[in-house]
Parts: C-alpha cells; structure tokens; sequence
C-alpha cells in the first residue's frame, strides 16, 4: 500500500488478468500478472455487493473452456484485458449485502486478484468451518469438484453395490472422491492416471483396488481388457465368476477421445457411462471420433452427460455425508497448493500435462 493512497483509502491489488482467447493448449502467457491496480476497501451504501479478500483461488480445468471466444456454452467466455473469474473462498472485509457481514468467510466465484468486490452475492457460500478441515478444502473436497463427484457417481453412474467401477483421471479434484466413493459404496473400483507415482498414491492412499499408467499403454483397449480380467480374477476368488460376466460395469469418464472409445469395448451389458468432461479433447481443434460405439447399441450400455449445477438440490446433503466420511477417516484428499497470486498461471497451464497432484490450489493470503 503506498502512502498516497491509502491516503485515498485505497489499497494495491495485484491481479491476473486474461490477455486474449486462443486455441490449442494454453500457456502462461495466455495470462499476465497486473501491478498497479487500486481498490478502496469500502462497499458502497445501497449497492448490495461485498469486498472480498481472497485467501485460496480454485484452478479448474472447465477454465480452459472459457479462454475460447465461444458463446454456446454452459458458461461465458472470460472478457480479455479483466481479470480472471474462478472459484475462491475468501474473507469479507466489508458488506452492504444483508445477508454477509465483514468476517465472514465464504466461497464462490470471485476473481483472481488479491481484492474482488462482488456484485452477484447470491452466488456466495457462507462457510461454517469444521474442527479438521481445512478451508481450502472448499475448493475441492466440499467445492464444486467434490460436489462433482458425489452428483456424478450416484445420480449419472446409477451404482450398485458390486458394480466395477472404472474412474480416468483418477487422482484428479473429482476423480479421486469418485474412486472413494464407489469404495465405501461397495464397488470394485480402478482408476487411470498419467505418472506411476500417482498409480500408488491411488493403490495405496485412495484405497482404489487397482490402477494404470495410461501414459504408459500403447493400446488402452487392451490394457483395460487386462483391467476386466483383474476384474474377473477377482470374481473367481470370491467364488462368483458364473454370476457376472467379464467387463465394467460403470465408467466415470473426465477424459473422452481414445479412453472413452476403449472403455465401451470393454463395458458389461446394459453398462453405465457417465461424461463428466473431455481433459482429452480441451486442447484439441479436431476432436477424436469414435470406432466402438457399435458396443453401445449391442451391449445396450447408458452413456449420461451431466453437469453438477443440475443437481444443487443434492448439495446439502453431500456436505453431509462428505463431512462425515472425511471425519472418520473413511476418505483422505490429495491437494496440492501453491503459494501466491503470481504462482497461479503455471499451476493451471500444468493441470493440461498432470504436473498436479490432487486438486490445485493457490493461497493468496494467510487465513
Ligand atoms: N460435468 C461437470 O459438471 C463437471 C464439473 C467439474 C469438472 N468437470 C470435469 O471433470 C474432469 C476432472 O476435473 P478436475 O477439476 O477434477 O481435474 P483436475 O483436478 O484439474 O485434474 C487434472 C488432471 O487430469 C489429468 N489430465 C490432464 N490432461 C489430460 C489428458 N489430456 N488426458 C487424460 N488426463 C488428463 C492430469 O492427471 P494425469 O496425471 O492423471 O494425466 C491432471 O492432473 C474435467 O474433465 C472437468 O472438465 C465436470
């Protein structure tokens, strides 16, 4: 704060701005870090908005959706030169919104800048906080992503207990508690990730029963024939193997393109694909089309787009049941966070190339 101005009652608010709309994959320089800006600290009487300090900024992956100059989409494009809208949860510094008061911590679409003032307050969250979680786990956890999930595998997958569950981009925000999820549901549960550190993590820390490097396959239909066979040595220790035939019964698919196209040669009659996102194709100009879809037809098999904003009335309770899954110790979360405003450009690009582990988030400020 310089002394000029916070004379003026204005304080300095670093910001990241969105410097234009391009294709392919984005880069850091798709993003600028802005000195310089000022903010008086203040909300207006009458105006009914709040002044935010944000304290830990989301990176999410449907961003990327949002630096493309398209307008048919679920949400809007990011406007070039402003700073960028993400989820955050933040503190209030001050309120002419009834329903918030300075103190308050909540979540919410706010800005990647150090101070947001905000008008569309009803989007806000008040957070109570619970003994033993940590704030930043509303991003994740008990965020969006975490909500992702939880709507995702019991509404779009439809599960039953026993069903074989097959989860991509498994150490992901939403990915990680869908495995974890199906576990405590009952399901015999596989993930795929991108790096053999993360494949232990998912065998030895998510409790998933088994996972594969994708990276690491020349041919994902045979490396997830060899997943169903795992499935069916499974099912001849349990003394089951007549009952159900080989395959996956429930696919929880965030990557489409050459993954989802294998997963269908390998699902069970009357299977469940849910498309929760395409990590595959975001980058892409000329998505990847489709040999199986044959399967779908013969193997009578459900496939489910979904997005979670169509299932807020499941909201409360998830936050209970994943609350108390959390507290006892039924469920762990992988997040990964980086410190300050300026680490946030290279934190997003790298969710594009799997450099995180677990759900990525950017401390702006101490709590
Ligand atoms: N439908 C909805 O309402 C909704 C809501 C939220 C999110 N989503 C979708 O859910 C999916 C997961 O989102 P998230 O926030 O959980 O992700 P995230 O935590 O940001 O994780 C990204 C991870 O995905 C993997 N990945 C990146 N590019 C990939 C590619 N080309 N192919 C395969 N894997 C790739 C990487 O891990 P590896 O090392 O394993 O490659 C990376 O670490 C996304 O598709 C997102 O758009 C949908």
């Amino acid at each position: 704060m310089t002394t000029s101005s916070s004379k003026m009652g204005k304080v300095e608010n670093k910001q990241v701005i969105f410097k234009g709309y391009t294709d392919g994959s984005p880069v850091e320089t798709d993003m600028e870090l802005k000195h310089g800006n000022l903010i008086k600290l203040e909300a207006p009487k009458g105006s009914n908005v709040v002044v935010l300090k944000n304290l830990y900024l989301s990176c999410d992956t449907y961003m990327r959706g949002r630096m493309r100059d398209r307008h048919d989409s679920y949400i809007p494009p990011f406007l070039p030169g402003s700073a960028i809208e993400g989820y955050g949860v933040a503190k209030v510094v001050d309120s002419d919104c009834p329903d918030l008061k300075s103190g308050d911590i909540v979540s919410g679409l706010t800005n990647w800048e150090e101070y947001s003032l905000i008008q569309n307050t009803g989007q806000l969250k008040k957070i109570e906080q619970v003994d033993g979680i940590p704030l930043s786990y509303h991003l994740g956890l008990l965020g969006m992503p975490g909500f992702t999930a939880y709507a995702g595998f019991y509404e779009a997958c439809a599960p039953k207990k026993g069903d074989y569950v097959f989860v991509s981009a498994a150490t992901s925000a939403v990915g990680q508690l869908v495995g974890q999820l199906a576990k405590i549901y009952g399901c015999y549960v596989v993930g795929s990730t991108g790096t053999s550190q993360k494949v232990e993590l998912l065998k030895n820390k998510l409790g998933f029963d088994e996972a594969l490097n994708y990276k690491e396959e020349s041919d994902l239909e045979a490396a997830l024939a060899r997943v169903a066979a795992v499935f069916f040595a499974a099912l001849v220790v349990a003394g089951t193997m007549w009952y159900f035939p080989e395959g996956i019964d429930v696919y929880f698919d965030n990557v489409g393109g050459a993954m989802l196209d294998a997963t269908i040669a390998n699902m069970r009659n009357h299977g469940r694909i849910a498309l929760c996102g395409i990590l595959s194709q975001n980058n892409r100009n000329d998505p990847q089309s489709f040999r199986n879809m044959f399967s779908v037809i013969s193997k009578r098999i459900t496939m489910k787009g979904f997005l979670q904003s169509d299932f807020v009335h499941l909201y409360p309770r998830f936050l209970e049941d994943v609350t108390r899954y959390y507290k006892q110790g039924k469920i762990v979360y992988l997040e990964d966070m980086n410190d300050g405003l300026e680490s946030a450009p290279a934190a997003f690009v790298g969710l594009f190339s799997g450099k995180n582990v677990g759900k990525q988030v950017i401390r702006v400020a101490k709590e």
